[in-house]
């Protein structure tokens, strides 16, 4: 492979959300310069076709790899179900791709064999089956209830945390009967870490519910290792692009963040 190991980590998203999965990375790899690339221009892909996801996902794939990145995290779980196995071809032996998916279906494979598993994302990732594909492939007598939970990524963008709206919409998807005696949910979307103490109130604490960054982080450390590509230098500033700017999406970057950082405009298609 060309890539070497000083070179970036880029993560790309539909937007600022998928910064979630960059804050899990850069705490578990401070080391490694990221360069995230958030598709502001054609968010949310929840609801988009999936030959409309794979052009976008491609085309920001390109610029990932202009930039040099050693490896390609598709932090979105909507691109991830829609574009992976596409983006993966298109950047060939150029960098190491990985998705949001796998490895939550491998941490399923682990801790949660023969047991009734939630799962809630967008229209997109659910509609597309592909989680359901793979669990079912692991033949380990898992059963995936999934669930589409539209309402929850805008109502998450607009500061509805902790509030009786909130309450009553996570109320409204989780009572349902899909949902009865699972031992995990999986949050199968960028944004859902924000509202994870919430739904775990919703349970009393009594299923465990699935933060898909924490465990993405960690596979794409162990990926970075097993292929020797882990960045041991000193630690160069992270970039953050996105297809369109408004303050609005400046001033989200620190709720999936935590910390505020300055968005560069970078047009996908001049
Ligand atoms: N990033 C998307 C995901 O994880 C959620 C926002 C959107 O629909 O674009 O599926």
């Amino acid at each position: 492979m060309a890539s070497k190991a000083s070179a970036p980590i880029g993560i790309f998203d539909s937007g600022i959300g998928g910064l979630t999965v960059a804050k899990a990375v850069r705490q578990l790899l401070p080391k490694e310069q990221i360069i995230y690339f958030g598709d502001t221009a054609h968010l949310p892909y929840g609801d988009k076709s999936t030959a409309a996801i794979q052009a976008y996902s491609v085309k920001i794939a390109d610029v990932l790899l202009k930039s040099g990145c050693k490896l390609i995290l598709i932090a979105c779980n909507s691109a991830s179900a829609a574009a992976f196995d596409l983006v993966k071809e298109y950047v060939a032996s150029k960098a190491l791709v990985c998705n949001v998916i796998d490895p939550v279906v491998d941490y399923l494979r682990e801790f949660h064999p023969d047991q009734k598993v939630g799962l809630i994302g967008t229209k997109q990732t659910i509609h597309s089956g592909v989680y359901l594909q793979k669990v079912n492939a692991l033949d380990v007598g898992i059963t995936l209830e999934s669930l589409a939970t539209p309402l929850l990524v805008p109502m998450i963008e607009e500061g509805f945390h902790k509030n009786e709206v909130s309450h009553a919409i996570i109320d409204s998807y989780l009572s349902q009967s899909i949902f009865e005696g699972i031992s995990a949910l999986v949050l199968g979307c960028t944004h859902y870490p924000l509202i994870k103490n919430q739904i775990s109130a919703y349970y009393q604490g009594e299923v465990k519910i699935i933060d898909s960054s924490e465990i993405v982080a960690k596979s794409v450390k162990a990926l970075l290792e097993y292929h020797n590509l882990s960045d041991k230098g000193v630690k160069r500033d992270d970039q953050f692009m996105v297809s369109d700017f408004t303050p609005s999406f400046q001033h989200t970057t620190k709720l999936f963040f935590g910390e505020a950082i300055t968005l560069e405009k970078y047009p996908l298609w001049e």
